[in-house]
């Protein structure tokens, strides 16, 4: 150990959501918990991800819903976009949010030291080559970076990563999307609701690669419908800036002119630089850090949380996975028994219009895993409040395992796609990982008329006596 360093229970390098849930958590605790951060708490997620993607996406919602205002007898003009207004309702909502975050650290006594930390041998941890701080415990949370592809240079005037778009001060009046994933999707929802003229290159036969296929296939409708041209199998070869924008060659000779180029074929852990030779920490060839099912890494008491760890499968990059490792490495940390995070089951949100989520299996994994099941698809064209909303694209489909009677086998997949079923998941989230049978989870009443009672009738219906369907 170094004398002079300062110690502490726990010290958190990098203050995303794995990082700033860690230190909440164990402050809470009673851990006494340095963060260093090299640029603002919140990380990502509510700089350049979750939060201000979200609340550009709401702006679309307002938008669509104002130049849909005739439908129920309501005159308005035809919606125009003031995007500085925009941009700055973004900014106020992710400043406000960072604002809380501080505080919240700061009466929990989390001292955070900004600056680049860096793990050394003996739990040494120091920051921009100076500070020297020391952990009982290490936690890695340095989290990642946009993933770019060659011939699409990032210059943030043609091309650009999620990290450039949204801080945008005009609309593009024309986009190619590359990668059709969640960023990607949602993204094109976006620009095209605004009224950005959208082209998709996706790489792979369909978009929103590992969600359920006819949830995918709504969204792929909905797009078309909509304007967005989406093209599924292509290879891009690269851009080349013309007079009016710029050109995206892609697949066989085609190409299309847009103003800007969005790249998003996934993101890379960052992990360059964050651990110094002489620790048991290992990052393996795609640069995440190893850890075994406690989130430990090969170093005693170093462990790592986030975008930044090595899973099985691939790592579910998503904030609020780095919140269950976060909670998961304080009890680890405190001894204290815990479930670890099971990634297969995690819950799934994507924002684009109409929404995405989903846990647990999808049908063609189950049937893949050599599973019988049966499958329930209810859409909400049947749905009293989808109706009323006047939103009535989409479903809700229940993969669970084959039974005698019907209804005993367990909810293997809740899969949703429709209105607000970002916030209709939970209930589907927690019958897939209580392992409830459809049964079980049927004899739950559900309000009427709500959008909710889409998964109880789905449920019942797997039981073989649905009201409705
Ligand atoms: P992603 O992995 O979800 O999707 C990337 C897409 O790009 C895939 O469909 C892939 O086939 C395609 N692709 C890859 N290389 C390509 C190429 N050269 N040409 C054309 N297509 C190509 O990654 P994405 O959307 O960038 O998101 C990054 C991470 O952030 C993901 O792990 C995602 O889960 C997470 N995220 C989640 C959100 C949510 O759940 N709402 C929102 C935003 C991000």
């Amino acid at each position: 150990m170094v004398p002079t360093a300062e110690r502490f229970d726990v010290v958190v390098i990098g203050g995303g959501p794995g990082g700033y849930a860690t230190a909440l958590y164990g402050a809470n605790a009673g851990l006494r918990i340095a963060v260093v951060e090299r640029e603002k708490v919140g990380g990502t997620c509510l700089h350049r991800g979750c939060i201000p993607a979200k609340e550009f996406l709401e702006t679309a919602s307002v938008y669509r819903t104002v130049a849909g205002a005739k439908e129920f007898g309501i005159a308005a003009e035809q919606p125009t976009l003031d995007f500085a207004v925009s941009q700055a309702r973004k900014q106020k909502v992710v400043d406000s949010l960072w604002k809380g975050l501080q505080g919240l650290m700061k009466s929990r006594k989390i001292v955070t030291y900004p600056g680049t930390g860096t793990l050394g041998p003996d739990h040494l941890v120091t920051v921009d080559g100076g500070t020297e701080l020391t952990g009982d415990h290490v936690v890695l949370a340095a989290g990642s970076v946009p993933r770019t592809i060659p011939g699409f240079d990032v210059d943030g005037r043609y091309v650009m990563t999620s990290d450039e778009v949204l801080d945008l001060d005009r609309l593009p009046a024309s986009a190619a999307v590359i990668g059709g994933g969640a960023i990607g999707c949602e993204f094109a929802s976006m620009l095209s609701d605004l009224g950005a003229q959208v082209t998709v290159l996706e790489a792979l036969p369909g978009i929103i690669p590992g969600c359920d296929r006819d949830v995918a296939g709504v969204v792929a409708r909905s797009f078309k419908k909509r304007g967005i041209d989406v093209r599924t199998g292509v290879q891009v070869h690269g851009h080349e800036p013309g007079e009016r924008g710029t050109v995206v060659s892609f697949g066989e000779g085609e190409s299309v002119t847009v103003d800007v180029v969005i790249v998003s074929v996934g993101r890379r852990p960052r992990s360059e630089g964050l651990v110094q030779p002489g620790t048991k920490v290992e990052i393996d060839e795609r640069g995440f850090v190893v850890v075994d099912g406690d989130l430990r890494t090969g170093e005693p008491g170093v462990y790592a949380a986030g975008d930044v760890v090595a899973t099985p499968a691939p790592h579910p990059q998503l904030a609020h996975v780095g919140f269950a490792e976060g909670i998961a490495v304080v009890k680890d940390i405190l001894g204290e028994a815990h479930v670890p995070v099971d990634y297969s089951r995690v819950p799934w949100c994507i924002y684009c219009y109409p929404e995405v989520a989903f846990a647990g299996m999808s049908e063609e994994a189950a049937k893949r895993a050599g599973l019988d099941v049966v499958v329930q698809k209810l859409p909400y064209s049947h749905n009293g409040r989808a109706q009323i909303l006047g939103e009535s694209e989409g479903m809700v489909k229940i993969v669970a395992e084959r039974s005698d009677p019907p209804g005993t086998g367990r909810i293997l997949g809740v899969h949703m796609v429709g209105p607000w079923v970002t916030e209709q998941l939970g209930q589907g989230y927690l019958a897939v990982n209580w392992e409830a049978t459809p049964g079980e989870a049927a004899a739950f009443i559900q309000p009427h008329p709500s959008l909710s009672e889409q998964f109880g009738e789905a449920v019942l219906a797997l039981t073989g006596r649905g009201l409705h369907a």
